[in-house]
């Protein structure tokens, strides 16, 4: 906490808190995108607050991406036997992520780390309408879906919308859409405007809006000057608990305010 207070951060860290009305905010030192010191410490406080929020026989709701795989990494938890009664589970489903930083591979990864089971959602990435019809009617679908949408916590990563429609290789057309419609952020295999309202939902299971709307715990995890924009719409949405974020990111976070 002294720390802290010489690098401003705690000050950074309520002023965020209040303008959103979350529970809670951590601010760790210096900016994801150019310092892996600060990709690492990202991790490292995503994983703190993650094993804060937990308690036994929880249903954990994981995304993909490469924060939450940091996240991942630095879950070193002690020993506490509740946590063996948990499931992890991927959020939602394929959303064309390599194979590292999917949402299934995440959910394994923390539930190993934790000692707890986890249960995966095998959905090929950007399904077509007939395949999704299909698949929503097949009832191993039907259970793990169920299983996730009754998640207590969910923790997402955020990411800038055009960076992450580049990255899923959607088409130019779907592009030109997104920037047509304004949209500024991407979680969840959503995407978000300025306003923080959905303007695209990408064609998958798992987690719908009005499940992350009831879920006792959000947490979004993203850092960086380059996300601030991003954060702030998903702040904008209004359903985040707790957000984990670094210095670059919240001080321009806090000149918008
Ligand atoms: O939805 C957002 C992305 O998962 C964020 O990915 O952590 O690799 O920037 P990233």
């Amino acid at each position: 906490p002294i720390v802290k207070e010489i690098f401003g951060l705690a000050n950074l860290e309520e002023k965020i808190r209040k303008a959103f009305g979350l529970r809670k905010v951590v601010v760790i030192p210096g900016d994801w995108e150019t310092s892996p010191l600060t990709k690492r410490e990202l991790g490292l406080a995503g994983a703190k607050a993650l094993l804060g929020a937990m308690r036994g026989g929880d249903v954990v709701a994981v995304t993909g991406g490469t924060t939450m795989a940091e996240i991942a990494e630095q879950l070193n938890p002690p020993s506490n036997a509740a946590f063996k009664q948990n499931w992890f589970v991927p959020a939602r489903g394929g959303l064309g992520e390599s194979l590292e930083i999917q949402a299934n591979t995440i959910a394994s990864g923390m539930a190993k780390r934790v000692g707890a089971g986890y249960r995966l959602l095998h959905v090929p990435d950007l399904l077509g309408k007939e395949a999704y019809q299909s698949l929503v009617n097949d009832p191993n679908i039907q259970d793990i879906v169920s299983t996730i949408r009754q998640a207590r916590i969910v923790i997402h990563g955020i990411g800038d919308a055009m960076e992450m429609a580049r990255r899923r290789k959607l088409d130019s057309s779907m592009i030109e859409e997104l920037q047509k419609e304004g949209a500024v952020a991407e979680s969840f295999g959503y995407y978000f405007d300025e306003e923080g309202v959905v303007v695209h939902k990408m064609l998958t299971l798992g987690l719908r809006l009005e499940d992350i709307r009831k879920t006792d715990t959000v947490i979004g995890i993203a850092g960086g000057k380059s996300k601030a924009k991003a954060i702030y719409a998903v702040l904008q949405f209004g359903h985040e608990d707790i957000l984990v974020t670094d210095e670059a990111a919240a001080m321009d976070i806090v000149s918008e305010l």
